[in-house]
């Protein structure tokens, strides 16, 4: 079932109730997601105008993991396809301070929450998910290795499967990691695949549009000068203060504000040659 119209981008008229019941069960599970980026994958999840599948890489102890699932059993839309080897494997992940694995708070989150029954879990890593893969994707999360190569390689591996009018978003593009930020402005903002596209919080998001996207190039050339001006400054943590400083100045030039549902329908509808 498709949470909103496929031409019009409506959205569902109990939006606002969903948002805020999905944010409550993010906010109760360890992990990191602020308020506004939480409320925003809760929108991404329940009124991304595509058919398919929500694949979510990273999970860690499944604060992300239970917002796309309490949106996924509200509406009826199949299960969030989560895949992490919950063992921190890649020197940006979080520390698991002592704990050999996330994945006992990772399914203790989903249980407390009441969506086991929604989340398709993979104890594995993305690459080895990828390889029996088939299945259209409408909202492809990534958040797992934060380095350039692994982020690319997420989105390398499942940008294929994307349904057109899809969305892809990547947490911590203005966060001081390489992966993201590269990624986004690099490999999404510089290809007219993607169509409108933006910032809320430290998610960085694009819609896939492959037939029509070179429409939104100047809308995603303008956030790409900003955005890359970060790059340089994401290797790592900024050494020293005024590289600091500066990092702040640059990150404050890109607008990530909240999205409004209403200002996402207006920007984000079907693509033409995806409508049935
Ligand atoms: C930043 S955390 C995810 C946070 C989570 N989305 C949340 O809301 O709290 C990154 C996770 O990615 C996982 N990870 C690292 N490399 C991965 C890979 N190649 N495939 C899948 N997961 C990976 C790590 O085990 C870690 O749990």
């Amino acid at each position: 079932m498709s949470v909103v119209s496929p031409e019009t981008a409506e959205l569902p008229p109990d939006l606002d109730a969903a948002i805020d019941a999905a944010w409550q069960q993010i906010r109760a599970a360890p992990g990191f997601l602020t308020e506004r980026e939480g409320r925003f994958l809760a929108l991404l999840a329940a009124a991304t105008p595509a058919r398919g599948t929500i694949v979510e890489i990273g999970s860690f102890k499944g604060k992300s993991t239970v917002g796309l699932a309490t949106i996924a059993a509200r509406y009826g839309t199949g299960p969030v396809v989560a895949m992490d080897p919950h063992t921190a494997p890649s020197a940006t992940d979080p520390d698991l301070e002592g704990q050999a694995s996330s994945w006992e708070d990772f399914t203790a989150s989903l249980r407390r929450a009441g969506v086991a029954e929604v989340v398709e879990a993979h104890r594995a890593f993305s690459r080895d998910v990828a390889a029996g893969w088939s299945r259209p994707i409408r909202l492809l999360w990534i958040d797992g290795d934060h380095t350039y190569a692994g982020a690319r390689e997420d989105l390398d591996l499942y940008l294929p499967h994307v349904v057109p009018g899809g969305i892809v978003a990547l947490h911590d593009v203005l966060h001081d990691f390489d992966g993201p930020i590269r990624v986004f402005v690099h490999d999404m903002l510089a290809s007219n695949a993607f169509g409108p596209a933006g910032v809320c919080g430290s998610i960085g998001w694009a819609q896939y549009r492959p037939e029509d996207g070179d429409r939104f190039a100047s809308e995603r050339r303008r956030l790409a000068r900003r955005a890359a001006r970060l790059i340089p400054l994401s290797s790592g943590a900024p050494q020293g203060t005024l590289a600091k400083l500066r990092y702040k100045l640059w990150r404050a030039r890109v607008p990530h504000g909240t999205v409004l549902p209403a200002e996402w329908a207006l920007r984000v509808t079907m693509p033409p040659e995806a409508a049935p």
